[in-house]
């Protein structure tokens, strides 16, 4: 059983039976959650880009928990006295819990010389996730979607920053995926979106249930 446990913005983990996988660990200034770095437990820590509310509590976290950050090269420069394991846009690697592939995100970086990314997590006895990262829409999401079975893909929806809800439907459709978890919406007025309105668009486009998680909540991965 996989536990998808969400703090708002784009911070959650994957509860695995070989460890935890924090993403985006934003906890300290992110208005949606009442938890605090210094009380997650982790094992895996995946940064898709260095902008503050991705990086977050990254090297916090990590020092505490003694766990290790994934990402870009860049990214984990600025993650000091840590275990850490760079990746590059398009490599696997292998963990305890499965294996994770970087993937492509069309977006600033936050870092000089870095590159926001996605990444596809084939979990172990689990389901495939795939985490968009801070993202406009990009027609490679179908080949994403042709290598592996997308059982949960999990959106930004905000607009402004990142793809709208529509860019998102249409994602969600370029991925053939089975489920989508909105996230990166509602944190700040100006990522304000209706959940539900994408739920309806995203279902009617595209093959797939859109589960809204409220912040501080989980549900079962599938
Ligand atoms: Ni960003
Ligand atoms: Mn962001």
């Amino acid at each position: 059983m996989i536990r998808y446990n969400y703090y708002g913005h784009s911070c959650f983990s994957l509860e695995t039976g070989h460890g935890v996988i924090l993403v985006d660990p934003f906890f300290t200034d992110n208005p949606k959650t009442k938890v605090k770095a210094e009380d997650v437990k982790c094992q895996y820590i995946l940064v898709s880009h260095a902008h503050f509310d991705h990086l977050g509590d990254a090297a916090v976290i990590a020092k505490n928990n003694d766990a290790t950050i994934i990402a870009v090269p860049e990214v984990l420069s600025l993650c000091k006295g840590v275990k850490t394991c760079p990746m590059n846009i398009g490599g696997s690697m292998s963990f305890p819990f499965g294996m994770v592939r970087m993937t492509l995100a069309v977006h600033s970086s936050g870092v000089a010389g870095g590159i926001a990314c996605g990444y596809v997590i084939v979990l172990k006895d689990g389901p495939t996730v795939y985490y968009a990262g801070d993202t406009a829409l990009f027609t490679d999401m179908k080949i994403i979607g042709a290598k592996e079975r997308i059982d949960y893909a999990i959106l930004p929806i905000g607009d402004n920053y990142t793809m709208g809800k529509e860019d998102a439907a249409r994602a969600a459709q370029f991925l053939n995926a089975h489920n989508v978890i909105p996230v990166h919406y509602n944190t700040w007025p100006s990522i304000e979106q209706d959940p539900y309105e994408f739920k309806e668009m995203a279902e009617k486009l595209a093959m797939v249930d859109v589960h809204v998680v409220n912040p501080d909540t989980s549900i079962e991965l599938k």
